[in-house]
């Protein structure tokens, strides 16, 4: 299920690095949000063990591993990863990169992260419940778990008209209309999987997370790189602040 978006990430990676600038001065939560450096959802990350799922080029991770974390870091796409690595070469940072899918966290032990972290890229799980009683038993006790995706409401609205294109209750995979072949023949879309907020909300409470925050921000003075080319397109500055696109869940492992 997971290899079609393996797929489009192996396939655009390149580009998406090109287009996206990812800083490195502080990990980030996804399209006018303001960076963990403002947000400070993980307070000090010093000697702390943290797991990153989805870590795509690896930005996050290697602002942690600058601040003194021990981070691991997995991620579906080869290229995605190719470029992580060479990007924490360059800044000197170790960090333990590897390739798997966070619909399966069995190669990690039980009780052994201080936090699991995750920037854009739970909208990519097919079933969100799965992922998270995972994270829950690789958290250790007061553990926590951090991670932002497309907020559910902004999902829902044609960029351009700015008008509902479909029903906040239709869940489950979505694709784009159009598709190429990469260059092993592969037809790729781009694919992505929606839920409620109340989807999220209870599967978090079904684990027997402690949901501490759910935050919407919106920071309109943040990262450049959402308000260029194709970027612009899908978050255009006039629906983004009527309807913020990021939304990020703060939870903690009580037991
Ligand atoms: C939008 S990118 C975000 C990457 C990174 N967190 C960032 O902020 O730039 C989404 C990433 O999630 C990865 N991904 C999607 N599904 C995955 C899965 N099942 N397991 C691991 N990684 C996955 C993709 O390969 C891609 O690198």
């Amino acid at each position: 299920m997971s290899k079609e978006i393996e797929n489009y990430w192996n396939a655009t990676a390149q580009k998406y690095q090109k287009k996206s600038g990812i800083s490195l001065a502080s990990a980030h939560y996804g399209p006018y949000a303001p960076q963990e450096k403002d947000l400070k959802l993980l307070g000090n990350v010093r000697n702390k063990k943290i797991l990153e799922i989805g870590c795509g080029g690896g930005q996050c991770s290697i602002a942690f591993a600058r601040q003194g974390a021990k981070c691991t870091a997995i991620d579906l796409s080869e290229e995605q990863l190719k470029f992580a690595k060479e990007l924490s070469k360059e800044n000197k940072v170790e960090i333990d990169f590897r390739q798997g899918d966070f619909q399966d966290l069995k190669a990690f032990k039980s009780s052994s992260f201080d936090i699991v972290f995750s920037a854009y890229a739970l909208q990519y799980s097919f079933d969100l419940r799965q992922v998270f009683s995972q994270v829950y038993r690789i958290l250790k006790k007061r553990g926590l778990f951090v991670f932002s995706f497309d907020h559910p409401f902004y999902l829902i609205i044609k960029k351009k008209t700015k008008k509902i294109k479909e029903s906040y209750f239709q869940t489950g995979r979505m694709e784009s209309k159009s598709s190429w072949e990469d260059k092993n023949k592969n037809k790729i879309r781009f694919v992505y999987y929606k839920n409620k907020l109340s989807d999220i909300y209870n599967a978090l409470a079904d684990e027997k997370f402690m949901v501490e925050k759910i935050l919407e921000p919106l920071d309109l003075k943040g990262e450049k790189a959402w308000t260029k080319g194709e970027w612009s397109k899908f978050y255009p500055k006039e629906l983004v602040k009527l309807v913020g696109p990021t939304i990020i869940f703060k939870a903690r492992k009580n037991k």
